[in-house]
């Protein structure tokens, strides 16, 4: 397998996973911190080095099919369609946890979510490692995702032991995670794999009420700090996608600019032509027709907002249908209650 990294770089960092210590790594979704899932002492070093509250559990990483049959008590038959379909991809999947799966790694819960990255670093390095490897997000909790190493690094330097640079990450959102453990089948987090597809296979998937909840409250400017994930420094606000979209974004926009902010608007670029206020710093977030380069672009942007200063990020926000569903659930998050309608 081609990754493009060193080798000697790749058999010390699958060490270090070996020796119980912390391994950033690309997958196709964004950057992980691995860690060997069996091993409690060093799963707890993840969530000290991240600052991940001890109950949110960790999706277990897998280089093979087969390494899942020993992290799980069985697999219903609708699991192996999907893992057909989509393993290597950005699908996790909720199983019964084995009794070897530590509840560090598992936040206390008798489950566990696997899945299978599609990116030739990050099998490589959990097939040397010879260990399932527990892997979040390699941000300090709360903050966007990292989708670069350099990401990785302004995190989380100095508190893990490596970092390998395989370039960006190719979706830039987090896989979805799927109980299977639930009839018919939850999704608990939009993500790479789209709720259209998993029908196709599955027939009837259930939406988790928490994501249809967060849907319909309509809480304007009252922030629930407690909410606020996947978010830059800056404040977010987020505009739904309903005819006029452009022409709120801009108003609440030269509002905040009024009152002295700076204010930057993320638009997708089709929509970046309608917006003429000249004070307002714009950024095409990707093209509305193509989903997958606003998922790429999103929590890159988010970052690059934080380090021009910006006190507040207007987001014109898009259909929540395909990957639209992932993206604006991410928007939803950072945005932390400061949403439109
Ligand atoms: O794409 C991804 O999934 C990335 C890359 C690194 O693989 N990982 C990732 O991990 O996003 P993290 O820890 O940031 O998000 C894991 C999500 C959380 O929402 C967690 O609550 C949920 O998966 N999760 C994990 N195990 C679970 C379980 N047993 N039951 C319910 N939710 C679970
Ligand atoms: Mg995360």
């Amino acid at each position: 397998m081609r990754t493009g990294i060193d080798e000697g770089q790749m058999a010390q960092a699958a060490a270090i996973l070996r020796q119980g210590g912390l391994v950033a790594f690309p997958t196709e979704t964004v950057y992980g911190l691995g860690a060997n899932a069996l091993d409690e002492v060093a799963v707890a070093g993840i969530f000290q080095a991240k600052g991940r509250p001890q109950d949110n559990p960790l999706i277990v990483h897998v280089a093979e099919q087969e390494q899942l049959y020993d992290l799980v008590q069985s697999v219903p038959s609708c699991a192996r369609d999907l893992i057909g379909r989509f393993w290597p991809g950005p699908l996790s999947l909720i199983f019964k946890k084995a009794p070897q799966v530590p509840l560090r790694t598992t936040g206390g819960l008798d489950t566990v979510a696997i899945r299978m990255p599609d990116h030739p670093v990050a099998l490589k390095l959990i097939a040397e490692a010879q260990v399932p490897v527990a892997a979040p997000s390699a941000n300090v909790s709360g903050r966007p995702s990292p989708t670069t190493a350099a990401h990785v690094h302004r995190d989380l330097a100095g508190r893990i032991d490596c970092i390998i640079d395989g370039g960006p990450t190719g979706i830039g959102v987090e896989s979805t995670v799927l109980d299977l453990t639930s009839t018919p089948p939850m999704v608990l987090r939009p993500g790479g794999v789209t709720v259209e597809e998993l029908r196709e296979i599955l027939g009837r998937v259930d939406l988790d009420p928490a994501l249809e909840e967060e849907r319909t409250v309509r809480i304007a400017r009252s922030p629930g700090m407690k909410y606020r994930h996947y978010a830059p420094v800056a404040r977010v606000h987020l505009v739904l996608n309903r005819p006029g979209v452009e022409k709120r974004v801009e108003a609440l926009a030269g509002e905040l600019a009024k009152a002295g902010r700076r204010v930057a608007v993320m638009a997708p670029a089709e929509s970046i032509p309608l917006y003429t206020n000249g004070q307002l710093l714009l950024e095409p977030m990707g093209q509305v027709q193509k989903p997958v380069t606003i998922a790429a672009n999103l929590y890159g942007l988010l970052r690059k907002m934080d380090h021009l200063g910006v006190d507040d990020i207007v987001v014109q926000g898009i259909e929540e249908k395909g990957l639209g569903l992932a993206i604006m659930n991410r928007l939803r998050k950072a945005a932390g209650g400061r949403i439109v309608s």
